[in-house]
């Protein structure tokens, strides 16, 4: 390879963890949300990519975490270049070279950052110069949590209109806190037994409990949206543990069942709720994995951590503030 035709770019994005879920779809195909979602994107989680495009490569590859992957990952992350190099005529395939600053295990979000740094890295290759909303959409494609990890801070995604690509992308939302954490409790990097597209399939389709969630995630995000613009944390912090644990109950009512607690993460939930009842300002939350995730301030954020240490196979905690939006890092094409 001379790399001649060749196309290349380097994005980094960071990971976001959802503080009113998105667990359901309306449109399967195009990957349109059932409901209404709000996250903050994690400065300590990171996701930095680079794609080479060239007409010469005979497939795609995909080196993650310093490993070629290939399976349903490679076949993933191949669909959603497709959605880009169809833009323009040749077969161009890609090299995509992906890695983690966060330990890549079950239920982190690894997705979000991956999609959000691939859509932004492959676009700016291919010489798509996309607004943040059509990248917003576009990652949304590979993945729907990804659609908010092109923005920083707080941001939220609509639901879609079934058969409209276009009709589900993330909005900003401005940051009221300066002091607002994630802590994290890692409980090992088991993968996870049910993936999230799989899982909330599973419970849209079987679920008797689904469509109150869909309403009620209406409803909690009409008052997280109050609760940010009175900066009231406290009451954000209790929709966002609600929205958690409404988000599992939905699943765990599905048939088969969709359960991704471990005992560790029910221990870590009394934990957070014992600490409440001390005074300390901090709410559960928990997402398509084992791993409890807590928000609070930072200047909790020592107390929270001590407790979660204290939890037996919770291994490792990373404390998240809120990050940037995802960006550009290089670019470089060969003619
Ligand atoms: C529990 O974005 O991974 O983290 O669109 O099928 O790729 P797909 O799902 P994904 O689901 C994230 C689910 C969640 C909640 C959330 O991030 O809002």
């Amino acid at each position: 390879m001379d790399g001649r035709g060749m196309k290349r770019a380097v994005a980094k994005a960071c990971a976001n963890i959802a503080l009113l879920k998105y667990w359901g779809k309306n449109d399967a195909e195009l990957n349109l949300p059932a409901v209404p979602s709000l996250s903050m994107t994690i400065r300590e989680m990171s996701t930095q990519t680079e794609v080479f495009f060239s007409e010469e490569f005979p497939t795609d590859e995909l080196h993650l975490n310093g490993k070629n992957t290939m399976g349903i990952a490679l076949e993933r992350i191949s669909r959603h270049l497709d959605r880009i190099t169809q833009r323009s005529s040749g077969q161009w395939r890609a090299r995509v070279i992906s890695s983690n600053d966060f330990p890549t295990a079950g239920g982190l979000a690894s997705s979000a950052s991956g999609f959000a740094a691939l859509t932004l890295a492959a676009a700016h290759a291919f010489g798509l110069n996309l607004s943040e909303r059509a990248l917003s959409i576009l990652a949304r494609q590979g993945s729907g949590s990804a659609a908010r990890s092109i923005y920083g801070g707080l941001a939220m995604l609509g639901v879609g209109t079934p058969g409209q690509v276009d009709s589900a992308y993330a909005s900003p939302l401005s940051m009221p806190w300066t002091d607002v954490c994630l802590v994290v409790g890692l409980l090992g990097s088991q993968e996870k037994s049910c993936s999230s597209t799989q899982g909330m399939n599973q419970t849209t389709r079987t679920s008797p409990f689904f469509e109150s969630f869909v309403s009620q995630s209406f409803k909690d995000m009409h008052e997280a949206l109050q609760a940010i613009s009175t900066q009231d944390l406290e009451w954000l912090g209790r929709i966002t543990e609600r929205s958690a644990l409404r988000m599992h109950a939905t699943m765990w009512a599905a048939e088969p069942s969709v359960v991704y607690f471990q005992p560790a993460t029910l221990a870590a939930l009394h934990v957070v709720q014992g600490l409440r009842s001390k005074g300390i300002p901090a709410w559960f939350t928990c997402d398509a994995g084992p791993h409890p995730k807590v928000l609070t301030t930072l200047s909790n954020s020592g107390v929270v951590k001590q407790a979660l240490m204290d939890v037996p196979g919770i291994q490792q905690i990373l404390i998240g503030t809120p990050g940037e939006g995802a960006r550009l890092v290089a670019s470089g094409n060969h003619a």
